[in-house]
């Protein structure tokens, strides 16, 4: 897997960021098993709650076009002031539920950076201690 163009498409996605609100641009790229690429950004609304995450953006995507369970490997996220630097933007607890919902967290990573060079790096399993699941 190559982090560092995760990274880079991460940052890619974060430019369609849409977050007049919070003035927070995310972006977030999710990389499946046979190595396609799926963006996302979040998306604010003035209702603030309507807000969807980028990773959730992402993961929806993915899922909209016809990926599915187990069919994920990794997901890179960025974040920070829309006109400034970049900082540690680890997904919400909304987002990793969600992300377990198609993952399998013992193997899924999930990472961030703030240089798109240097990141950390979890299992979503790490992220997510008894996470719920049916
Ligand atoms: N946000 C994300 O897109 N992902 C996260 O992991 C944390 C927060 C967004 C939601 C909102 O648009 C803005 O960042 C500030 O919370």
């Amino acid at each position: 897997m190559d982090r560092k163009r995760l990274l880079a498409e991460a940052a890619k996605a974060r430019e369609n960021s849409y977050c007049p609100h919070s003035g927070f641009a995310v972006g977030a790229a999710l990389l499946c098993k046979d190595g396609a690429i799926y963006r996302g950004c979040n998306v604010e609304n003035a209702s603030y709650g309507v807000t969807n995450c980028a990773e959730r953006t992402a993961l929806f995507s993915a899922v909209a076009n016809g990926r599915g369970r187990g069919d994920f490997a990794a997901i890179a996220v960025v974040g920070g002031p829309k006109d400034g630097e970049l900082v540690p933007c680890p997904p919400c607890g909304v987002c990793r539920q969600a992300l377990a919902e198609f993952a399998d967290a013992e193997t899924f990573l999930v990472l961030w950076s703030t240089d798109g060079n240097s990141y950390e790096e979890h299992t979503l399993a790490e992220l997510l201690p008894y996470g719920f699941s049916l």
